[in-house]
């Protein structure tokens, strides 16, 4: 037994999507009258919001567990009551409380149920909940109050495209849209409690759809809020790419010049064999028609190397395919087997040294595409939405319409969207220059970027 917490702390590993629910569950518990901390070692309760895509990202659910409790104990003298949530807790469940003795086990579609979990286990009851209902938790959470200038709001979870390698459609279930209502009613909170730009989530969030309407015309209908600046939306599958969302991307000068479309792999085997359901050839046409109605459009990817069977002519083809797109950013990462997954026990796994060795290969080839769109986005105005402050005294970090981070000194403030010149570029941001007179624009900045050469 432990007495009912009054502080809480939580932390979130993994996607955007994390840390939304990450958010919400700190509303809910806020709700109920307990106070959040910083410091985790100081709280009653540590919520940890998992994540299980990658066994590395798993396991570090366990050490922090650990770490944890060893710093409330030498800190404060405390031993904290702990929440697994996320992913991690849908996928183990109940072996968590036996290898860890959480407190709390809740599922990424449960978590609406935290503070009742959490008074069970204040009772010394068991308490967990890796239960996937039908009717979304959404409906169950509190208003939200305080939110950043770029804030997201969740419209779609799950996944019905079961890739071969990956462990989405088992813990977040299957594809599931929020209704167009909810999400009109979210998006006019985030705008009211101070959002500039909300970027919409899912883990196919182009796939969603309510009564026949798809995410293009819910981003028309959120373009018209006139105090929202800026949509984005993340993460997209190639198959739902419909003509209505490319042409949104020419159409709706409030939707961000910016696609993050997951291509995985450059080789056709390999693709197949991770039942992408969409080939090379037809990736790369797809890009073709987004540039041809967004030319300055910054593309972006996930990438795995050393999916089983992967050989170093499949590998060269991913190369191949970088050398054609040219992403103006992207994320990639070492295959790695995850229980219960088709490709964990597919033959031919690839030796960690070679996957280490491509995974270089395949980074230095990403910085130097990144390298070359920031380069080439020099001279160009834009509007820069600022969100953070920087190391230096009177810096500012905000992003470009093209997702860059932009670094500004100047005379600004958190949530300002502010007219400024790129004025040079670094690998991984680049830096601006405030612009007082008029001329940049949203739809102004279709800056005549050579990004695609
Ligand atoms: N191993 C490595 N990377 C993975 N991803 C998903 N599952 C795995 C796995 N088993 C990557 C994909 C996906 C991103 C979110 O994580 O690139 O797009
Ligand atoms: Fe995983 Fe593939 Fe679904 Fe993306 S599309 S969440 S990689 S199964």
């Amino acid at each position: 037994m432990k007495s009912p917490p009054k502080t809480f702390h939580v932390k979130s590993f993994g996607c955007q999507m994390n840390v939304y629910d990450g958010d919400r569950m700190a509303e809910t518990l806020a709700e109920q009258g307990m106070t959040a901390t910083d410091d985790a070692s100081a709280a009653d309760l540590v919520v940890l919001n998992t994540c299980h895509i990658r066994e590395k990202a798993t396991e570090k659910v366990y050490s922090d567990i650990g770490r944890i409790r060893k710093h409330a104990l030498r800190d404060h003298g405390s031993d904290p009551m702990i929440a697994v949530a996320g992913c991690v807790a849908q996928a183990e469940g109940a072996e968590i409380v036996r290898r860890a003795h959480v407190d709390v086990v809740v599922g990424p579609q449960a978590y609406h149920n935290l503070p009742g979990l959490v008074a069970r286990a204040a009772r010394g009851e068991s308490a967990l909940d890796t239960d996937m209902p039908v009717d979304l938790k959404f409906g169950h959470l509190p208003a939200r109050r305080r939110v950043p200038p770029s804030a997201f709001l969740t419209v779609q979870e799950g996944c019905d495209k079961f890739c071969t390698y990956c462990v989405v459609p088992y813990t977040r279930g299957a594809e599931v849209s929020r209704g167009w209502n909810q999400v009109v009613d979210e998006a006019k909170a985030l705008v009211d409690a101070g959002a500039k730009e909300i970027t919409l989530l899912g883990q196919n969030v182009n796939a969603w759809e309510d009564d026949g309407k798809g995410l293009h015309d819910l981003i028309a209908a959120l373009a018209d809020l006139p105090a929202l600046h800026r949509i984005r939306y993340t993460t997209s599958h190639p198959n739902d790419m419909t003509q209505g969302l490319i042409e949104a991307h020419r159409d709706i000068p409030k939707l961000m010049p910016f696609l993050h479309l997951p291509v995985q792999a450059g080789s056709d085997r390999i693709l197949a064999a991770m039942n992408r359901s969409h080939t090379r050839a037809s990736y790369l046409r797809l890009i073709e028609r987004v540039r041809a109605v967004r030319p300055d459009i910054a593309v972006s990817g996930d990438f795995i190397v050393g999916f089983p069977g992967e050989s170093e002519a499949d590998f060269a083809d991913t190369l191949s395919l970088l050398d054609e797109v040219r992403h103006a950013q992207a994320f990639s990462f070492k295959y790695s087997p995850r229980p219960g997954t088709p490709a964990a026990t597919m033959a031919d796994q690839v030796a960690p040294q070679v996957m280490d060795e491509r995974l270089q290969r395949l980074q230095t080839t990403l910085g130097r595409d990144q390298a070359a769109f920031n380069a080439a986005t020099v001279g160009a105005r834009c509007t820069v939405l600022m969100e953070r402050n920087g190391k230096l005294p009177g810096q500012l970090i905000g992003k470009s319409p093209w997702l860059q981070s932009v670094h500004v000194v100047g005379d600004a403030a958190i949530g300002d969207l502010v007219d400024v010149e790129i004025a040079a570029a670094w690998p991984n941001s680049v830096t601006g220059v405030i612009v007082k007179d008029e001329g940049a624009n949203e739809t102004g900045q279709r800056a005549k970027l050579d990004v695609a050469a």
